[in-house]
């Protein structure tokens, strides 16, 4: 079966989605096929760069001429966070199904909003977030659900890189207050920190922030300077309830991180079992284990997803193959088919991350914890 997508927004993001698309025949057992049908973008550079997609037969600057295209039924916005509420909500008064970009609004009230709108339309709607879905992330969740932790002491879940450390590195919207959202650094990388926690049902029922700023001006990339304003560094301390204790469950979002590429990671530790995993080490699953010595064990993954592919087992698993791997989630639970597997980030997670980014904010404003 195939489903008729359509890109509002073909930056970073809009091509790392076709190019998953254009390799669906990784894929194996794969009932549903996206077909690309159609882009929008306001930058004519960018759509001259989809005339290599055969499958494209729309290529316009107004969104709202995607929209009404009948063909789409499926459209994928990526766009800066100042424009997410208002394509999010025309997508979906238009009938289309969305698969909707982090943070999901620029703040907590337009996330709200858009909540609001999903429930009136009852389209299908999932926000991107694809670490969870690298093999560790996979693991993490499962020995998270097994119950062989004993007494879980403290959870920590992040993402870092550290490109902002380059003061000559140019400016764009993700550094300035009125396109990233107030939030910074909370907003462009606090989904990935929050999934997996939220999906564990450990939010945190109280946080204290500790948020910090960089460089206050960067080039332009048109010789010129620009003031950055956003938060780059952000340190979330949570209590969260997990089998009835309160536990300490920290989330770090940083762009300031000395030596971090993309570094997602996760870290649980309890009284009988542990599991940590990092991008920064791609294969190695770490898992505790409390006998009469104490263990921290070792294991290289391989290419072990949860929507199998020609890839062979022993292979290495990339960023690639997991915005594949999360596509093909939200494309299965769309059509009822994702038989217990991992769905991908749910409006109402998408919602309770911005609680979170908006009760950091509160509490760095303040120095103060603040109640959830
Ligand atoms: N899931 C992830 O790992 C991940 C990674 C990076 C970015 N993102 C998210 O993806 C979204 C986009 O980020 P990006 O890095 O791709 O940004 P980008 O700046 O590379 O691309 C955004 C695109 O939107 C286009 N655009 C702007 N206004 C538009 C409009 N009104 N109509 C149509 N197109 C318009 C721009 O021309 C640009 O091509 C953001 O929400 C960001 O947080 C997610």
């Amino acid at each position: 079966m195939n489903v008729n997508i359509g890109i509002i927004g073909g930056g970073l993001m809009g091509r790392e989605i076709t190019s998953a698309f254009a390799r669906w025949c990784a894929l194996v057992d794969m009932p549903v096929t996206p077909v690309l049908k159609a882009v929008a973008d306001l930058n004519p550079e960018v759509l001259e760069w989809f005339e290599k997609i055969p499958s494209v037969t729309q290529r316009v600057s107004d969104y709202r001429e995607l929209l009404a295209n009948d063909e789409i039924e499926v459209v994928y916005v990526a766009v800066p966070h100042h424009l997410h509420k208002e394509i999010y909500l025309d997508v979906l008064k238009a009938g289309k199904d969305l698969f909707a970009e982090k943070p999901f609004g620029i703040d907590l009230k337009a996330a709200e909003t858009i909540c609001e709108v999903i429930g009136e339309t009852g389209r299908f709607v999932r926000c991107s977030s694809e670490m969870p879905f690298l093999p560790g992330g996979q693991r993490a969740f499962e020995v998270a659900r097994s119950g062989k932790l004993g007494r879980v002491l403290e959870v920590v879940s992040g993402f870092h890189h550290a490109s902002d450390l380059d003061p000559t590195k140019a400016a764009n919207w993700k550094r300035i207050s009125a396109t990233c959202g107030e939030g910074g650094v909370l907003n462009d990388l606090g989904m990935h920190a929050c999934h997996l926690p939220l999906r564990l049902g450990w939010a945190p029922k109280r946080v204290f922030a500790q948020l910090q700023k960089g460089y206050p001006e960067r080039p332009d990339g048109r010789g010129g300077k620009v003031d950055c304003d956003t938060w780059d560094n952000a340190l979330v301390h949570g209590w969260s309830e997990i089998d009835g204790a309160e536990v300490p469950v920290r989330l770090e979002m940083k762009r300031l991180q000395p030596g971090a590429t993309n570094t997602w990671f996760i870290e649980i530790r309890g009284t009988e079992g542990g599991v940590r995993y990092s991008t920064a080490d791609t294969k190695g699953l770490w898992l505790f284990e409390r006998e009469k010595e104490q263990f921290w064990k070792r294991s290289e993954l391989g290419f072990e997803t949860a929507f199998k592919t020609v890839t062979g087992g022993i292979f290495e698993v990339g960023f690639a193959d997991v915005i594949q791997q999360m596509w093909a989630s939200f494309l299965l639970e769309r059509e009822g088919l994702l038989d217990g597997r991992f769905g991908c980030a749910t409006p109402d997670e998408a919602l309770e991350s911005h609680r979170i980014f908006a009760a950091a904010l509160a509490s760095h404003e303040n120095s103060e914890v603040v109640e959830l």
